[in-house]
């Protein structure tokens, strides 16, 4: 299956100039998303992992069929404000704009092999800050999965020595 079948490329959205890479189509379809969840999941257990992490909101789309199909824990990293109880929090620059993401000081218990999952690797903002969180709390990220990878922001080289997976690759001329 090519799972790039399933990623809508709308030019000039959200603003001019930039591609943006809509996953909906691969979550909308059945098989398309089954396919790309047992690819993470794979990667997962070469990893080991015990826990998966992801970023508000799309990791969640991501993550959460990965862990429920581990069998293991989901952590989710939010946005300022949505975490009800004690949080640690990191602010981040994005490819348009800035934003804080915080993890509940109880998501991750210390030594636990942590998984990252989310749908894209940009600029490499987002999942450098939540390293930087699970770091925090104590946590050995084991690895990173992502659905597609923008390779021109070339968002690996913020995270350079960890391990990096991504299903699908694209170029801004794609
Ligand atoms: C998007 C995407 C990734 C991030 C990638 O999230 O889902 O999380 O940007 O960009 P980066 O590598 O430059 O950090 P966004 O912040 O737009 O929010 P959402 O997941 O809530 O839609
Ligand atoms: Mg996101």
């Amino acid at each position: 299956m090519n799972l790039k079948n399933y990623i809508a490329s709308i030019p000039n959205y959200p603003v001019e100039g930039v591609t943006f890479r809509d996953i909906s189509p691969l979550m909308g379809d059945g098989e398309a998303y089954r396919e790309a969840t047992q690819q993470i999941v794979e990667y997962a257990k070469e990893k080991q992992a015990d826990m998966i992490v992801g970023p508000e909101a799309r990791g969640f789309i991501i993550g959460c069929p990965v862990a429920y199909e581990l069998g293991i824990g989901f952590a989710p990293a939010r946005k300022k404000g949505k975490l009800p109880r004690e949080t640690i929090e990191v602010d981040y620059g994005l490819e348009y704009g800035s934003d804080i993401l915080t993890l509940h000081k109880d998501a991750i218990k210390p030594g636990q092999r942590v998984m990252i999952c989310d749908d894209l690797l940009a600029t490499g903002g987002t999942i450098e800050a939540t390293i930087q969180l699970i770091e925090q709390l104590g946590g050995v990220v084991v690895g990173c999965a992502f659905l597609i990878e923008l390779i021109d922001l070339n968002g690996r080289a913020k995270i350079e020595g960890y391990d990096i997976k991504a299903l699908m690759e694209y170029a801004e001329a794609d």
